[in-house]
């Protein structure tokens, strides 16, 4: 109590000087930032699997490991995947994994219903989704279909990647193609969206279901318990969360989903690029609106979980616009810039501060399909800017957060307002402080006081990803026009900070 009486004292004497005041108690860090926070998503959609990661184990133009293109394995790794979802989004629930695996010339085709009716040959299934996975350091989320799928199909999906050899006909299958020890792979979601695309259930209905489907999944990781992520709620449906929560015995689920996506209008999105201030202001807005999904649902999983046992996983997130102009619509290509640098700045400090309900969280989606980390062209990949934010962030993968007290100027924009600043805080095993800080505010620089309590520091350092526009974005001509530089705007005074923040900035601090 002590403690929290001068940490409200040091927040009110620093309002006095300064308008934005950031109060950070060093000492009082209790949660772990799950690495898996800064997880990703990747769809059989467009040309994130085939001609984004899968350019074929016989292409001789651009350099590759099975048909998995190097330059964008060796890009991820650098990023830190922690954890990969796949192969849906709605497609999972349409997914038959028995046709990918095998000779590949033998394998049977699937129609994409949901993305541009393509029809897909299966040449990348389960050995080259988590073979993938290995190579780049990251763990697999299988994404099950149990809206067209059958109990039997999922149980033997389990026992291909997971039963050690010579277990079951399944994991002597997987042996003849090609893999002898197990994947273990632990995170499995039970369906997808089932309220829409994965079936269009009632909330009643799916928890019966997934009751069905996962006592059946078993336990095929090395003694390791699944964690298995039921479909959630589509942003502010509570009232799936809370049937769920009432109707799932919770040592059958580990994690309930969540997905939002920062959009405008689902009938008319605005582009990616070239949008106008409006179209800017609604879509931060939008994300932002996250703080409030996640306090929600949180406080509806408290009511069932006061312990927290079962994670809230944001397993779809992020900005969604119109397609590029001349692209095909069922395939959600779109250009990334500064704003998309600003949702996914505010979104991950929401995230960190939430660490003690959200375990997992996927950005929608990895390479060429909305929000991406990675756009690709020919032989060519750029960096999208919010790859440069989910770099800078990685600093915070499994340290303990920080509480802070934050007070912020205000983005003003016609008669609406939203908070100008956002900031999140760890320190690291090593015992080194990170402070992520993003002003979403495009014209007003923002001056910050920020009092750092409970620990004594003596240097700061910082990196910044910012562009005189928040329309601007990295182009195949000019793949390096935004990318973080040294930040020296933050000086270190008795252990206070004065940072100055310039408009629309991501600015990540190390403390030491
Ligand atoms: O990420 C694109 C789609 O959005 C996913 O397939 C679906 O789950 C969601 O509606």
């Amino acid at each position: 109590m002590k403690k929290l009486i001068t940490v409200m004292a040091l927040f009110i004497v620093a309002n006095v000087f300064a308008q934005n005041a950031i109060v950070i108690s060093a000492d009082l860090g209790k949660d772990k930032i799950n690495k898996n926070i800064y997880g990703h998503f990747a769809e059989h959609l467009g040309n994130c699997i085939y001609n984004g990661f899968y350019v074929g184990d016989t292409n001789k133009i651009i350099p590759n490991t099975n048909g998995v293109r190097n330059d964008l394995i060796q890009a991820l790794k650098e990023l830190k995947v922690p954890v990969l979802r796949w192969p849906g989004g709605c497609f999972a629930d349409t997914y038959q994994w028995k046709d990918g695996v095998g000779p590949k010339d033998k394998r049977p085709s699937i129609v994409n219903r949901w993305w541009g009716g393509v029809t897909e040959d299966n040449s990348f299934g389960t050995h080259d989704f988590l073979n993938m996975c290995e190579l780049m350091g990251a763990d697999p989320y299988l994404a099950a279909n149990v809206g067209s799928g059958t109990v039997q199909n999922l149980i033997d999906w389990t026992q291909y990647v997971n039963g050690k050899r010579g277990t079951s006909p399944m994991s002597k299958w997987r042996v003849e193609n090609g893999r002898v020890n197990p994947w273990n792979v632990k995170i499995w979601g039970v369906g997808n969206e089932a309220w829409g695309c994965g079936g269009n259930m009632k909330p009643e209905y799916y928890a019966n279901i997934y009751r069905q489907y996962s006592t059946f999944m078993g336990d095929w990781t090395n003694g390791e318990h699944l964690f298995r992520v039921a479909s959630g709620s589509s942003g502010s449906d509570y009232n799936w969360t809370e049937v769920l929560m009432r109707d799932i015995p919770h040592n059958l689920m580990e994690g309930i989903a969540l997905h939002h996506y920062a959009v405008i209008d689902w009938n008319a999105k605005g582009p990616a690029t070239g949008f106008d201030e409006k179209q800017y202001f609604t879509i931060i807005r939008n994300a932002l609106q996250m703080e409030e999904l996640v306090t929600k649902h949180s406080t509806i999983m408290d009511k069932y979980d006061p312990k927290k046992k079962v994670a809230l996983v944001v397993d779809e997130w992020g900005g969604w616009y119109d397609v590029e102009p001349g692209t095909n619509p069922g395939f959600l290509y779109q250009q990334n810039t500064i704003r998309d640098a600003m949702i996914a700045g505010v979104t991950l400090n929401i995230f960190n501060n939430h660490c003690d309900r959200v375990k997992m969280a996927n950005l929608a989606q990895i390479v060429n399909v909305l929000q991406s980390v990675i756009l690709t062209k020919g032989t060519a990949i750029i960096k999208t800017p919010t790859y440069h934010v989910m770099e800078m962030y990685n600093v915070h993968q499994d340290a303990t957060m920080l509480p802070l007290h934050i007070k912020t100027n205000e983005y003003v924009f016609g008669n609406e307002k939203l908070p100008a600043v956002s900031a999140s805080a760890s320190k690291d095993s090593l015992g080194v402080t990170h402070i992520s800080l993003v002003n979403i505010d495009p014209a007003k620089a923002q001056d910050i006081s920020l009092e750092m309590r409970g620990e004594k520091y003596t240097t700061v350092t910082g990196r910044i990803l910012s562009s005189k526009k928040v329309q601007d974005f990295n182009s195949f001509e000019n793949p390096d026009a935004i990318k973080p530089v040294v930040f020296n705007g933050a000086k270190l005074n008795n252990n206070k900070l004065t940072i100055q923040l310039p408009p629309n900035a991501v600015v990540v601090l190390t403390l030491k």
